[in-house]
């Protein structure tokens, strides 16, 4: 079925000017850019944004990553969307990450891994409701 999914790429790729090839991954895979914005988090919507992890070790780590340059968010569309997207960015250790996707060929680390993606359907919509408004999603 079509779905939608919230991908996030991460300040280590803004930072390394890798928007462009990135989004190229997604498109040359069937996945539509239908929403996108170039922001910089709060620390407050980085928190909430990632609050499934309050209790995690690297938590703190992990916020002041995601605030420390821009970030792309946006809105993928497709058949199998979350899973798609998913396979296209790899494992979320690069070094577990198989070769051809994102994380494989761009990620530093498992913290600067360069894009975040959406888990499930129930998440995605979470997560994009987070960011968009249903007038910025243009399928
Ligand atoms: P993401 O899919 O954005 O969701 C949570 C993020 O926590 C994850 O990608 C990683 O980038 C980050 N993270 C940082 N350290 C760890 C760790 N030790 N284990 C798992 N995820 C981590």
């Amino acid at each position: 079925a079509t779905e939608r999914t919230l991908s996030i790429i991460k300040p280590d790729a803004t930072r390394r000017n890798l928007t462009g090839k990135i989004n190229a991954r997604f498109e040359e895979n069937g996945l539509r850019i239908v929403a996108q914005k170039r922001v910089r988090l709060t620390k407050e919507q980085a928190e909430a944004f990632y609050g499934v992890h309050r209790e995690r070790s690297f938590f703190g780590e992990l916020v002041a990553f995601m605030i420390s340059g821009p970030v792309v968010v946006q809105v993928l569309e497709g058949e199998n969307a979350v899973l798609k997207n998913r396979d296209i960015m790899g494992a979320t250790n690069p070094a577990n990450a198989a070769a051809g996707t994102i994380r494989a060929d761009f990620a530093e680390s498992v913290e600067a891994n360069s894009v975040h993606g959406s888990d499930s359907a129930e998440n995605a919509a979470i997560e994009i409701a987070y960011f968009f408004a249903q007038s910025e999603i243009v399928a």
